[in-house]
């Protein structure tokens, strides 16, 4: 079960004389599925690289959680790939316009006592009996100085042989690197079909907002948090993921 496109994301389509930081406000969320699909190449693959790490990982009678879930594409790939353990799936969000779609989506297709759809802040949820913890372009939102602290809280509650999958857009240390994909992401924008004008707004909007890290920060974060088994999984472009089991 995959969520719908919706409607098209037109959100940076017309000239904008001041750019408001982004925000996942009702907007975004109306137009979000295909929003991410149309910018992080890879998206879909990793929506379905999430399934099997969940058939791999989740283990009865525990808590598989999303944290930023959206509208729920990856707590459903989380969802199809239970093969009958009994796991509650827990989904997180700090929009409400998220969480109110994400609880619909889901409804669609699962009973309400499979799942949890919890409308605050991840740095404050209480994490415990994790399997499968996956933070999805999400953790690239969070204040850099807080990161550590949520990364040690996943490794806490995960039970021995759970994972953690963390995807996010990356930096490179080297520059020339860095700008020869950030141009290869433009291009792949364009050829999703947003005007230049769209791809230099949407950027303006989230200068400050989402903050990327080169692959050996989260490598470090990852170590320093306690997991002696993390590794990148998968790349396009400036965009990876990476899982970390607990031992
Ligand atoms: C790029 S979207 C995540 C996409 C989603 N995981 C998926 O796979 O489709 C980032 C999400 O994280 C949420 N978010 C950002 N910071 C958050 C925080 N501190 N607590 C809870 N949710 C947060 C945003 O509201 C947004 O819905």
């Amino acid at each position: 079960m995959t969520l719908s496109n919706g409607s098209q994301d037109k959100l940076f389509m017309a000239y904008q004389e001041k750019i408001q930081q982004f925000q996942f406000d009702d907007a975004v969320a109306s137009v979000f599925s295909d929003m991410i699909k149309r910018s992080v190449p890879g998206y879909e693959n990793i929506i379905s690289m999430i399934g099997l790490f969940t058939q791999a990982h989740a283990r009865q009678g525990t808590n598989c959680y999303d944290l930023g879930c959206s509208l729920g594409a990856s707590t459903l790939a989380i969802l199809g790939n239970l093969e009958h353990k009994d796991c509650l799936v827990i989904g997180v969000d700090n929009s409400s316009a998220m969480t109110e779609r994400c609880q619909n989506n889901l409804g669609q297709f699962y009973d309400s006592t499979k799942f949890r759809i919890c409308c605050e802040d991840i740095q404050n949820t209480k994490l415990e009996n994790a399997s499968v913890i996956v933070l999805n372009f999400t953790l690239q939102f969070v204040e850099k100085a807080e990161r550590d602290a949520l990364m040690k809280k996943i490794y806490q509650a995960l039970v021995p042989g759970g994972v953690l999958i963390l995807s996010e857009k990356i930096l490179f240390d080297d520059p020339i690197k860095n700008q020869l994909f950030t141009d290869l992401h433009h291009g792949f924008k364009k050829a999703q079909g947003y005007s230049n004008l769209e791809i230099s707004q949407k950027r303006s909007a989230l200068e400050n907002t989402l903050i990327p890290e080169p692959t050996g920060d989260h490598l470090q974060r990852l170590s320093n948090a306690g997991f002696t088994q993390a590794d990148l999984w998968f790349q396009c472009l400036n965009f990876a993921s990476f899982f970390a089991i607990k031992s």
